[in-house]
């Protein structure tokens, strides 16, 4: 495989506000200086497997703007391919050179009659005293990306190992990119954020589907109580068909299901659960589309799921300990040091 991950998702400028405390409806509040950084669940993904060695691609969409460059340039600093970036309303996939950033006005696909269309999508986030952060996104050019735009991207899935989604784009173009890695044997992994019902030939092909407690509580509202054991939510979660799911419990680790996961029967459904270093947490934000984009690599690489779960709950502890979401992530170097560093404390 030319790549080890592609990455089908959103790409967002992150607009973000420290403060002591949320407001209430109709309350101001201040907070802290302005900091723009890149993000997006999609594009943080591939961020964070590429900055770990992975070699990665992202199929996007952003607006023809300084935000879709910024993001664009942070794809090319953390080593991700950008054949898959779109860039405005007509651009497709493969017209983005690798090693090209279109500038706007420069003709092509971006330049003409049609217009900029879209801004780049824009996420903007409170990060509080405790490093936890409340998020409201507006889509724009990530609402543009179209089952058309997978379609058009075939030549990415042919030349992936494992394909990776998120829900900050339209469910159709997630279905279509779910069906497109099955025909090209690619193996999907799936984070149903923000969470959304989805059609049961997808459920089925998520090989893990990712998720957090706050996720799984609303994927699985049945009406039944599930109580406070994650062994259930994931028994109820396996009940949705997927091939294998992972629960990432924040500083609680990972709860990993699916068969022949550590020691249950090597043909029946074993479940795992994984710790987290401790780690002081700075902002969370974009940790778990580090920890997906670093299980992401490691499956594409050939890991069994638990040994890939054990790997990118470091990586994911490692992104809390500093700002932002892609600045945050760390390189394989950094996590080897840490490893490092948690084996002569004990
Ligand atoms: O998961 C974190 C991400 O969610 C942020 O980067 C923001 O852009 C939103 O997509
Ligand atoms: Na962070």
């Amino acid at each position: 495989h030319e790549y080890d991950l592609l990455v089908v998702g959103s790409a967002n400028a992150d607009l973000v506000i420290g403060l002591e405390r949320r407001p209430a409806a109709g309350e101001t509040v201040l907070g802290s200086d302005l900091v723009i950084h890149p993000g997006g669940k999609g594009a943080n993904q591939a961020a964070a497997a590429a900055r770990l060695g992975a070699r990665t691609t992202l199929l996007a969409r952003v607006g023809d703007d300084a935000y879709g460059r910024m993001l664009a340039e942070a794809q090319r600093d953390a080593g991700a391919a950008l054949a898959g970036l779109l860039v405005g309303p007509t651009d497709t996939p493969g017209t983005v050179g690798k090693e090209g950033i279109k500038e706007p006005g420069e003709g092509g696909a971006t330049g003409g009659a049609e217009g900029k269309g879209a801004p780049t999508g824009v996420a903007l986030i409170t990060v509080d005293a405790a490093g936890d952060n409340s998020i409201v996104v507006s889509p724009g050019a990530n609402a543009r990306l179209s089952p058309d735009d997978v379609a058009a991207a075939r030549a990415l899935f042919e030349a992936a190992a494992v394909v990776s989604l998120q829900l900050e784009i339209p469910l159709e173009t997630v279905a279509a990119a779910a069906r497109a890695a099955a025909e090209h044997d690619a193996r999907l992994v799936l984070n149903p954020s923000p969470p959304a019902r989805l059609p049961e030939d997808v459920l089925a092909l998520c090989d893990p589907l990712v998720l957090n407690e706050h996720e799984a509580r609303l994927l699985l509202d049945t009406g039944r109580s599930l109580g406070d054991d994650p062994r259930e939510w994931a028994t109820a979660l396996l009940g949705l068909g997927p091939r294998s799911v992972v629960i990432t419990l924040g500083a609680e680790g990972a709860l990993v299901a699916g068969p022949g996961v550590g020691d249950g029967p090597t043909d029946g459904i074993g479940m795992v659960r994984v710790p987290s270093p401790r780690v002081r947490a700075v902002d969370t934000t974009g940790a778990g589309d580090a920890f997906t984009g670093a299980l992401g690599w490691r499956l594409g690489r050939g890991d069994g799921l638990e040994q890939a779960v054990r790997y990118a709950v470091r990586v994911g502890a490692f992104a809390v300990t500093r700002a932002g979401a892609q600045e945050s992530y760390p390189g394989a170097a950094e996590i080897e040091a840490e490893r490092g560093e948690q084996e002569s404390a004990q």
